[in-house]
């Protein structure tokens, strides 16, 4: 069996691993998460290895980016089968705070709070804080294992801007780095929260990314945006999700356009089937 990933469980054990490597002049690379991990997940910490000579892999559920409604308490925590997938992907350390004091001590009151593609809508309109939550959780581990590169999942499209515009906003000296989204076979976005779907709703659910790949392909021959966009939403409810949106985005800023020719596009989806909320996007 491949050797588990030493464990880092305080940011003074965390800082004291890292200066062995960076005493010895070796990058590091880190891959964000909040674990439950999935062959998605994986394959960030395997292009990570690509990019650095050592693997940070940090397992924090971050209650800061939860809403009171949304499932903080109830996300999957799956430490032990965590470690050893990352085993078998030769990460180097894992970086799991022992509790909530060590990110967010007594007293804490500094936050990160990103406009730009934070404010495009999109997520934003949906989960008020959500950026905010995300932003200073990574913006602290960006500080705490001070990376040479991080790797970020294009499946949280808005969020990977979102990272990639912080950390060059604040000067971070970190490369972040988009990874593809890993599917099923039949299309659907893997996800932590795809173990809530019942059967009935795991069947509906590839909808979104068929619709997405047919309305990518209809837009890159020229077809009007708004028309295509407004016959995606239809397929969409019509399969039984509760849309949030579905929208063409520049695929840089993530503001609006008015034609395919406004590219690079981005198609970008957010719905709800039954109690989970699924998210996806595409490029045109
Ligand atoms: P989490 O949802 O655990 O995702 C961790 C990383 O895995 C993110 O960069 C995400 O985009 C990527 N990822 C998830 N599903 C993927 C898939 N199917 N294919 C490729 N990459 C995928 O995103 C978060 O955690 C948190 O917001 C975090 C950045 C850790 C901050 O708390």
């Amino acid at each position: 069996m491949a050797r588990r990933p030493d464990v880092a469980k305080t940011v003074a054990s965390l800082r004291r691993k890292l200066a062995r490597w960076r005493d010895a002049g070796e990058t590091i690379a880190l891959v964000p998460t909040m674990g439950a991990l999935h062959a998605g997940h994986l394959s960030l910490v395997r292009l990570a290895r690509r990019r650095a000579a050592h693997v940070v892999v940090s397992i924090f559920v971050n209650p800061a980016q939860f809403a009171p409604a949304e499932d903080f308490s109830t996300y999957p925590r799956t430490f032990e089968t965590d470690l050893a997938a990352l085993a078998g992907e030769k990460a180097d350390l894992v970086w799991a705070p022992e509790n909530v004091a060590v990110m967010y001590p007594d007293g804490f009151s500094t936050r990160i709070v990103p406009a730009g593609p934070a404010k495009a809508g999109l997520e934003d309109a949906f989960r008020p804080d959500f950026f905010a939550g995300v932003a200073t959780v990574v913006g602290k581990l960006f500080i705490q294992v001070a990376p040479d590169v991080a790797v970020f999942g294009e499946k949280d499209y808005q969020q990977l801007k979102v990272v990639t515009r912080m950390a060059r906003d604040l000067d971070l000296g970190v490369k972040v780095i988009g990874a593809p989204t890993v599917r099923e076979a039949d299309g659907l976005a893997m996800s932590s929260r795809n173990v809530y779907l019942t059967p009935d709703e795991r069947a509906v659910a590839p909808v979104l990314h068929r619709v997405l790949t047919l309305c990518a392909k209809k837009i890159a021959t020229g077809h009007s945006v708004a028309t295509i966009l407004a016959e995606g939403r239809e397929v969409i409810e019509r399969a039984g999700f509760t849309l949030d949106y579905l929208e063409a985005r520049n695929a840089e800023t993530l503001g609006p356009i008015a034609s395919g020719k406004d590219g690079p596009v981005r198609l970008i989806v957010a719905g709800k089937i039954g109690k989970t909320r699924l998210i996806d996007n595409v490029g045109v």
